[in-house]
């Protein structure tokens, strides 16, 4: 496999009788799961999804891919929730953060925008595409998510105001639910060129659909590989020995750690392409197991640059905290350190050794240092920032939260709690339907 769990840094914290005790409920969620009896079970087509892919929606997702390489220079993603987060993490993990700026004349950048309401943060993407030739892949699941649905009004008006009405909609792809919503009604309509999001899988368990896999293939992403990676983690994480399956130990070691008072878990990474990372698994875990109360917070760190902020929280702060790294064994790219005559900064001991070396050594310290400091950390080794890989580490955490959210008794593909702010907001801008709610949310605001 291309990925390693480390469990050492949990020896002082868990005992090995308590992942016995545990065994029970771990056989009874894996049943829930792959039997499809567990709550949610409607949207758990995730779990064989990459070993079934239809290679006819793979060669339709390349086709529209190279449709938008031939015609932009940039292509405007527009989405939020699992709509954005997984592209994301994975352009950032495959390629780099600085996509982009790397690029060159023969590849297509790719921009996110709707991710959320800032008028600034759009003016000034409009300013960053100025005149190069763009298309927009629009991706809502429900087909009616605000901030994607205003962002993808105002890429619309870009878009004619550049091409005119009729060219305009031959640089738009809508993903979306193949029947529901106001998105597949408008592609309809419209006649937009169209991918379809999966109906039994949850918007955070869908980057490796149609979701992910366009502005990924349309970057150059191996998607075949990636998919090919997941479906080989299917094999390895379906094993109902706990000694033989790491995302069921990780499942089954941050439950016992949560009983313990360890509520809130950090995943660091030591590689600012991996950030986004980060931010792709809080909305995983975050969303599927924060409900009735209960669920492990979580939260994530880019080492060493944290290590000088909230590091020293980590280190002394309240004790509920627990660690789980995603560490790369072979990074593509390293650097030696350089030789100097001098010793002015007094790094001659580090001459022989490259940057990379210095990284990995830090974080063996942070854990060590992290240990005595009564924080519980776990590592998930991966071989190397490639396709294969990510597809592994995508399908490991899947699986782990499922296991996790049916030994929480929760649904963990649901997010009921999402509507709320959702229901203020409308009543507060006047959506039609809301009018009974609009007066009281603004007599709260005194507005
Ligand atoms: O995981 C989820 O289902 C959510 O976070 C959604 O991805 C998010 O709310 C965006 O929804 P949609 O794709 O319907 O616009």
């Amino acid at each position: 496999t291309a990925i390693q769990f480390d469990s050492f840094g949990l020896a002082p914290f868990i005992k090995k009788e308590e992942y016995e005790e545990l065994k029970p409920q771990l056989a009874f969620a894996q049943e829930l799961l792959f039997e499809k009896k567990g709550a949610g079970s409607a949207y758990t087509d995730w779990v064989d999804w990459a070993s079934t892919f239809d290679p006819t929606e793979e060669e339709k997702i390349q086709r529209r891919a190279q449709k938008v390489q031939g015609q932009s220079k940039v292509l405007v993603v527009i989405g939020i929730g699992g709509s954005y987060l997984g592209g994301k993490m994975a352009l950032d993990f495959l390629k780099s953060p600085w996509y982009n700026d790397l690029a060159s004349d023969s590849e297509t950048k790719v921009y996110f925008a709707g991710n959320q309401l800032s008028a600034m943060a759009l003016r000034q993407l409009l300013r960053v595409i100025g005149d190069q030739d763009f298309s927009v892949n629009v991706i809502s699941k429900s087909g009616q998510t605000t901030e994607a649905a205003l962002a993808f009004r105002f890429f619309k008006e870009a878009l004619i105001k550049r091409y005119g009405k009729e060219k305009a909609s031959e640089r738009i792809i809508a993903t979306t639910d193949a029947k529901q919503g106001t998105l597949r009604a408008e592609t309809t309509a419209a006649g937009y060129d169209n991918l379809v999001v999966p109906n039994g899988i949850g918007g955070r368990f869908s980057v490796l659909t149609a979701v992910g896999l366009l502005p990924l293939a349309v970057a150059g992403v191996d998607i075949h590989a990636l998919l090919a990676g997941a479906a080989k983690a299917e094999q390895y994480y379906a094993s109902k020995e706990l000694s033989q399956n790491p995302a069921l130990l990780y499942a089954a070691s941050r439950r016992i750690l949560y009983d313990k008072g360890y509520t809130t878990e950090i995943l660091a990474n030591w590689e600012p392409s991996l950030q986004y990372f980060g931010e792709w698994w809080k909305q995983l875990m975050g969303e599927s197991e924060g409900k009735n109360q209960k669920g492990i917070y979580p939260s994530s760190a880019n080492y060493s640059t944290d290590l000088h902020s909230f590091g020293q929280y980590i280190q002394e702060g309240r004790r509920n905290l627990f660690e789980t790294v995603v560490r790369i064994n072979q990074v593509a790219e390293d650097l030696a350190v350089p030789k100097m005559a001098e010793n002015g900064d007094g790094l001659a001991y580090l001459e022989g050794k490259t940057l990379d070396e210095v990284n990995q050594t830090a974080a063996d310290g942070v854990v060590l240092a992290h240990i005595d400091g009564g924080v519980p950390n776990m590592a998930v080794r991966v071989a190397k920032q490639d396709e294969a890989s990510l597809g592994e580490l995508i399908y490991f955490f899947e699986m782990a939260v499922a296991i996790s959210g049916y030994l929480f008794a929760i649904n963990p593909f649901n997010q009921p709690g999402v509507e709320a702010y959702k229901t203020a907001m409308f009543a507060l801008l006047g959506k039609p339907g809301y009018e009974s709610q609009s007066k009281a949310y603004r007599d709260r605001l005194q507005k």
